[in-house]
């Protein structure tokens, strides 16, 4: 092949027509990532019902905007289901019959499996699904994605470049891991926000003032992501959490006290708890969704 022919060809290659349907806030959170990137060939188009988000959307971003989800996902190559998840099944019903098999239908509705999502748009279709999380909305987010049975390599490489504008992303095999996925990474910012809270009240309990309490928390919390950012995005030496806890921990000094404190309280045991329940949550709620049905 020619060098002007592979030129062409990857050229072709990047050219990905993307139908969002419902502009809220993640689908904006990807929007502005995927236009910050400033990516070449990519057109991206919004179904969404309010005039009002649309036109915010029209002003905010290079986009084609219009209230009816059949129109923008036609011809797309990536439908991104983006509405919440007792909306999904009014949308796949209006999307049913318009769109290809061949066409991806990547959804972030949570817990809405792909069995579900297949019932309504036929055994045929290629489906991903993926569970992003709410950092994604300052480009900081983990999601994570579960390819259906019919998916090819060129389906995952444009999911993946979807997701990627809102921070990293993971695959599982399994599907039943996405339950587990939602209680760490898609609750999971919920407990850092707990536990700073909880601090900041710890705080005042020892005498400071809310406001100093407060803003030491947080820019504690803060600052110790930024070194579990910097010290797990490095090349070849890549320190954890536990590592980076044990360089702050001097035997006998005052972290030692307060991580004693926490064994004793079984902290990690209570984490686990937490965790498990957000799961069997999840698992219920696609349950129900699934027993629902479609359009109801
Ligand atoms: N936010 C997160 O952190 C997060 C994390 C993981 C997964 N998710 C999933 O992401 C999905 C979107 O969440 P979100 O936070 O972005 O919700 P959101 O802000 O409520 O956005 C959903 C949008 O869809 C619009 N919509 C409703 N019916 C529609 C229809 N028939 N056709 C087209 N658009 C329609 C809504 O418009 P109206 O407001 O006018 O109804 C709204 O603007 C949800 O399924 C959620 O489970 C979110």
């Amino acid at each position: 092949m020619s060098p002007g022919i592979t030129a062409l060809t990857q050229e072709l290659d990047n050219n990905m027509l993307i139908a969002f349907i419902g502009g809220g806030n993640m689908a904006t959170a990807l929007i502005s990532g995927l236009s910050k990137k400033v990516e070449q060939g990519l057109t991206i188009r919004v179904a969404e019902p309010s005039e009002e988000a649309r036109a915010r959307l029209q002003s905010s971003f290079d986009v084609f905007v219009s209230s009816s989800a059949a129109s923008v996902a036609q011809g797309a190559d990536v439908i991104v289901l983006a509405v919440k998840p007792q909306v999904l099944p009014a949308v796949l019903s209006e999307l049913s019959g318009t769109i290809e098999p061949g066409q991806l239908v990547l959804s972030i509705a949570a817990g809405a499996t792909i069995a579900a999502i297949s019932q309504q748009l036929g055994p045929r279709q290629v489906i991903i699904r993926s569970m992003p999380n709410t950092p994604a909305l300052v480009g900081e987010g983990i999601s994570v994605l579960c390819a259906g049975e019919h998916c090819r390599p060129h389906h995952r490489d444009q999911a993946e470049r979807i997701l990627h504008a809102a921070g990293e992303v993971l695959w599982v095999d399994d599907e039943t891991l996405m339950d587990a996925v939602t209680a760490v990474s898609g609750s999971g910012p919920a407990y850092f926000f707990l536990l700073t809270e909880a601090l900041a009240e710890a705080g005042v309990r020892l005498g400071l003032k809310e406001d100093v309490a407060h803003k030491l928390a947080e820019c504690t919390c803060i600052g110790a992501g930024a070194m579990l950012k910097q010290s797990t995005s490095g090349q070849s030496t890549t320190v954890g959490a536990a590592e980076l806890r044990q360089r702050v921990t001097s035997p006998g000094g005052t972290t030692q006290a307060a991580l004693n404190a926490f064994a004793d309280g079984k902290f990690k045991e209570l984490v686990y708890a937490a965790a498990a329940a957000a799961e069997r949550r999840g698992n219920e709620l696609s349950l129900a969704a699934a027993a629902r049905g479609p359009g109801k």
